[in-house]
């Protein structure tokens, strides 16, 4: 059954669990997180970008979200939208059967500037006002993700675009995500410390000095009933660079974060970690890797199956770390 962030979240507090939520793009990616979540017993989020849906489009998420839970009707299933930048992007995922929503507005619209106190606050009251008129879940952000080692906001294309931030824009402030979350009502909060999204998160294996858990400590402590959200989680494992640079890619060596300063996130408020590259590493590794072992091979089955299995592997390994499985 589909359930709402508010829900699945609130419960897991309860518990003391968190929850990964896996980006979706295509139905491998779909059954690959069911596959896993149904191995263990675990309740899911799934999050589709606004890439994802003008890749996939709406109407097949839609039926997608909707076969998925079909197939396995005791797993419960948060559909969210991932960094929603606008009402309308909110409002449209929510029409299309999303029982949950980001509104971003750590940056303006364009995703690019760092936004203003009062511009994020506004706008994200707005959307959490019009998705609980109809029952729907709202994460905000506050706090801009990127890199303490070298100031910059890491893009996904690496274009640098958002430039050069503060350490105070890089830190979620205590003080300030408790007026935030009084002020616009949010379900769950994203924060910064650190992490960034994509491949290239850490020159070296991260510290105190680069990944600050000890800030997501400082804001639990402050506002110790509010669901927080980890961007940029992905641990970017070693055996997935290896993977796919013994397969003929080029990925030059990079550190993500480790799954044991999640598990201590989690330990202090941490609800929903957000993962997506080390899916992206899994799926291409095993495209790779089947590409150079059969370069006869053409049926894309013998490539997707593989590719499923891998990432099915690294969810189902997130889920018992995490405390997920048992949940569902
Ligand atoms: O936030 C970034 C997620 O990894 C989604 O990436 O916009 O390329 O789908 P995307
Ligand atoms: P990663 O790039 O670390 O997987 O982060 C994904 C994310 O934060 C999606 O919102
Ligand atoms: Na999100
Ligand atoms: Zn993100």
């Amino acid at each position: 059954a589909l359930i709402t962030l508010r829900q699945l979240l609130d419960h897991a507090a309860e518990q003391g669990y968190g929850v990964p939520a896996f980006n979706i793009n295509n139905m491998e990616q779909g059954l690959a997180i069911m596959n896993a979540a149904a191995k263990c017993d675990a309740p899911v989020i799934m999050q589709a970008s606004r890439g994802a849906r003008s890749y996939a489009g709406d109407i097949m998420l839609k039926h997608m979200i909707q076969a998925l839970s079909e197939m396995y009707p005791d797993i419960p299933i948060c559909m969210h939208q991932d960094h929603g930048n606008n009402e309308q992007t909110c409002l449209s995922a929510i029409k299309h059967g999303f029982t949950s929503v980001m509104m971003d507005g750590s940056l303006e619209a364009d995703m690019k500037t760092p936004a203003s106190w009062d511009y994020n606050v506004e706008i994200t009251e707005r959307v959490a006002r019009m998705a609980h008129w109809v029952g729907a879940s709202v994460e905000g952000e506050l706090g801009v993700l990127g890199s303490l080692e070298t100031g910059e906001a890491a893009e996904e294309d690496g274009s640098g675009a958002v430039g050069k931030l503060s350490e105070d824009q890089l830190l979620t402030d205590p003080d300030e995500a408790l007026d935030f979350v009084k002020l616009t009502k949010v379900d769950a909060l994203a924060i910064a410390c650190g992490t960034s999204h994509g491949a290239y998160k850490f020159s070296s294996k991260p510290t105190g000095e680069t990944l600050a858990i000890s800030q997501i400590e400082k804001i639990h402590a402050k506002i110790p009933n509010v669901h927080l959200v980890m961007h940029g989680s992905s641990s970017v494992p070693q055996y997935l660079q290896d993977l796919i640079n013994e397969y003929g890619g080029e990925m030059p060596q990079t550190y993500g974060v480790p799954v044991e300063e999640i598990e201590r996130g989690i330990k202090s408020g941490v609800r929903k970690v957000n993962i997506d590259t080390d899916n992206r590493m899994a799926i291409t590794g095993q495209f790779r890797k089947v590409a150079q072992e059969k370069p006869s091979e053409f049926d894309p089955r013998k490539f997707t199956i593989p590719a499923m299995e891998e990432m099915e592997k690294l969810c189902l390994d997130r889920f018992q770390r995490f405390g997920t499985a048992g949940n569902a």
